[in-house]
């Protein structure tokens, strides 16, 4: 019996030494001290022992065990201290290393215009109101003044949907949906993508982006539509520019006007950014139609407004001297990242 509980302890410590994780020392323990483990079974067979044999044999055996459980006791910690070592090493982090560059988006140029507009506006006292790109005829023609038969569809290649639904062609829309909702006095503009059957070229495209304004109450006049134009320009353009209102002709609005600004890179001269004009056309305008004004349910005897629309492509052309329009749509990032 000495001799197997040496044997025991001898294959044990050396089962011991070669485990190499914490579940293989754990298997051990039970291997060897657990209730059917080896020295335990020993332990059972001291009955059949002699008296005198009994408790040299069971001081023995409980050597063996407790020698085995503190070396497994051991075992455990080195392991646990390796894992953490390796762990350690295998998480550490360089400090040093460069981190990862997170490339930081930036506004498209339509986008920095527009909100440079939409400031100027709001500065003014105006509201910004959105509206469907899906349109229904109504909006988009007949309570502008534009009836089925009228010229002026022809100059606005329209996607239809059916007879009765399309893909708005103007903004202008949104001054009717706008006065149907709200009561004088009202101030909004209305920017937003507007669609119109057009061969894709420098200066054309099916799918552009306008900006539509609209003020209504008591006692506004054709003064206020320029006062507010002059204000704008000037702060959009700078302080020493010139403006010119030309008359012209839009359904909706009588009288009307087309809004020229002077170029701002020949001060008037004609040079090859202004086509030798001089000026460049920014925006129409005008007083609203009374016709529009009762379309809407309000009394064109008690109150007037002014309607403005302008391309904000264009705008933004002027502003940086794009001379393609498809640049804005092609996402480019050689361009794009000029801004
Ligand atoms: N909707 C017109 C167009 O697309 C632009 C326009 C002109 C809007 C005069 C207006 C306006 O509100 O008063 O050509």
């Amino acid at each position: 019996m000495k001799q197997q509980l040496e044997n025991i302890l001898a294959e044990a410590l050396l089962e011991i030494s070669r485990a190499l994780n914490k579940e293989d020392v754990e298997k051990l323990k039970v291997k060897y001290c657990g209730k059917k483990g080896k020295v335990t079974a020993i332990l059972k067979q001291m009955g059949k022992l002699s008296a005198e044999e009994r408790p040299v044999m069971g001081q023995l055996a409980n050597e063996v065990r407790s020698k085995i459980d503190n070396e497994i006791t051991e075992k455990i910690k080195k392991v646990k201290e390796e894992e953490l070592k390796l762990r350690l090493k295998n998480e550490k982090i360089d400090v040093t290393m460069p981190g990862k560059r997170n490339n930081l988006g930036h506004k498209h140029p339509l986008s920095i215009v527009l909100s440079e507009i939409e400031h100027i506006f709001l500065s003014m006292g105006f509201d910004i109101v959105e509206g469907p790109e899906v349109e229904y005829d109504y909006y988009n023609f007949e309570a502008l003044n534009i009836p089925k038969d009228h010229p002026a569809r022809d100059t606005q290649d329209t996607f239809y949907i059916n007879d009765n639904i399309l893909l708005r062609t103007q903004t202008s829309p949104m001054q009717i949906r706008t006065m149907e909702k709200r009561k004088p006095p009202i101030r909004i503009i209305s920017p937003g993508r507007v669609y119109r059957c057009d061969e894709v070229d420098a200066t054309h495209s099916p799918v552009f982006t306008q900006i539509e304004g609209l003020v209504v109450d008591k006692g506004i006049t054709f003064a206020d539509l320029k006062g507010t134009l002059e204000v704008f320009v000037k702060k959009l353009y700078g302080e020493d520019s010139v403006i010119r209102f030309r008359p012209h002709h839009f359904p909706f609005t009588e009288p009307s006007a087309e809004v020229d600004v002077q170029c701002f890179n020949c001060q008037g001269k004609g040079c090859r950014i202004c086509k030798g004009e001089g000026w460049m056309e920014i925006l129409g305008c005008g007083m609203v139609h009374p016709k529009v004004l009762k379309n809407c349910g309000i009394d064109p005897e008690v109150y007037s407004g002014f309607a403005l629309g302008m391309g904000l492509e264009r705008v933004v052309m002027r502003r940086y001297n794009i001379d393609d329009l498809r640049l804005f749509y092609e996402n480019d990032y050689r361009f794009l990242e000029q801004f």
